[in-house]
């Protein structure tokens, strides 16, 4: 079986971030979240890996990846010249499946325990596919499942107006080879895109076997800056305590923390769960619990908690903690000089301040 990863397409729904980066890059827990598709595969079996990329950020991807070793893995990349639609993307990837059974994959999907189990009922059955669901009160913003009174999938619709379903099909998906007639018969939505919902439609309606699988774990399309800090919260929540960093002994690590090498805590307190990346330093601060700092951060004079900071990125002298925030790499957030009720600042595009 072969595993397809999608990480191309515009990531309107995390900018600022995603005017630089690819949204699949953002870290939970100091770890892009595309790395966490690839373990999932890999955890599953599936090695033998593609990646379908964008011409902006593709090259970002690739940087991060490489041929995919160091996951265990073998991986090739397939540029997408646009964004086109998830089936687009199985569309262009034909030559590197061929024949074969695979998973889809998007790569902004964040699966908390893993894939294994529907990996093995997919590999040992008969079915032509496989989805899963999450159920919702509203599932409004994703590709939606209506069931009939055994289960079988009979309808899908993309983000539908009205409520029809509680079950969203999440971005994990499982595939034989009729999926390429299915891909190659569907027409671009009205929003331009050849949708995945429209091919698995076409595949209950040519009488394949379809099975949905209802996800009782967590599940998270980490598109928005809340899921992002959930994801996080997540999978600090399962992190074993480890310290390849130095504290100094005015400092106070409470709880389960990691400090990953180089980073440096003095005269500070980090109270876990907690993150704290490769050469950041922490100097008379407070680090509260569900915060990730990437590598290569200064935090100085400053209290933050249930946050994500990214990348070279510094905070300095700030009088109030902050919290609930997603913070973008090679940033600075300092206290202004001047008068101490103005508040000074540079802000990108599509940027969110609360104060
Ligand atoms: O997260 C699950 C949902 O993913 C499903 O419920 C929907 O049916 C499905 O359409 C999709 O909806 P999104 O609106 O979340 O899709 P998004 O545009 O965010 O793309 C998902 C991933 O696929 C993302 O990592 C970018 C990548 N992608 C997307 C498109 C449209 C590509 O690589 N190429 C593309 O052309």
């Amino acid at each position: 079986m072969k595993g397809l990863i999608l990480s191309g397409g515009k990531g309107t729904r995390l900018r600022p971030f995603t005017y630089t980066g690819a949204k699949q890059l953002v870290p939970v827990a100091n770890k892009p979240v595309l790395f966490y598709a690839i373990e999932d595969l890999v955890e599953a079996g599936v090695t033998d890996l593609c990646i379908v990329i964008s011409p902006e950020t593709g090259d970002q991807v690739k940087a991060a990846v490489g041929d995919g070793s160091r996951f265990g893995a073998r991986v090739e990349y397939i540029v997408q010249d646009a964004p086109r639609g998830i089936a687009h993307g199985i569309k262009i990837a034909r030559d590197f499946i061929g024949d074969e059974r695979f998973i889809l994959f998007l790569g902004d999907n964040f699966i908390r325990d893993g894939i294994i189990s529907q990996v093995n009922a997919f590999r040992e059955g008969t079915m032509n596919a496989q989805i899963i669901l999450y159920k919702l009160e509203d599932p409004s913003s994703m590709g939606v499942a209506v069931l009939d009174g055994d289960g079988r999938v009979t309808r899908l619709v993309e983000k539908p107006k009205q409520f029809i379903s509680p079950y969203g099909v999440i971005g994990i998906y499982m595939f034989d080879h009729h999926v390429f007639e299915a891909v190659n018969a569907i027409k671009p939505s009205a929003r331009g895109e050849l949708e995945i919902t429209d091919t698995i439609q076409y595949l209950i309606d040519h009488k394949l076997d379809v099975r949905a699988h209802l996800l009782n774990g967590a599940w998270i399309d980490t598109g928005k800056m809340s899921d992002i800090l959930e994801a996080n919260r997540l999978v600090l929540d399962t992190l074993e305590p480890k310290n390849e960093g130095q504290v100094d002994g005015t400092s106070i690590i409470e709880g389960r923390v990691v400090l990953q090498a180089g980073a440096v805590i003095q005269n500070s307190r980090i109270r876990g769960p907690a993150i704290i990346g490769e050469r950041t330093r922490i100097e008379n601060a407070f680090v509260g619990p569900y915060t990730s700092i990437y590598h290569d951060c200064l935090i100085r004079h400053c209290e933050i908690e249930h946050s994500v900071v990214l990348e070279h990125s510094t905070i300095v002298d700030i009088p109030t903690r902050i919290a609930d925030s997603l913070i973008g790499r090679n940033t600075e957030v300092a206290r202004a000089g001047g008068h101490t009720k103005t508040l000074k600042m540079m802000i990108g595009d599509y940027s969110k301040v609360g104060i």
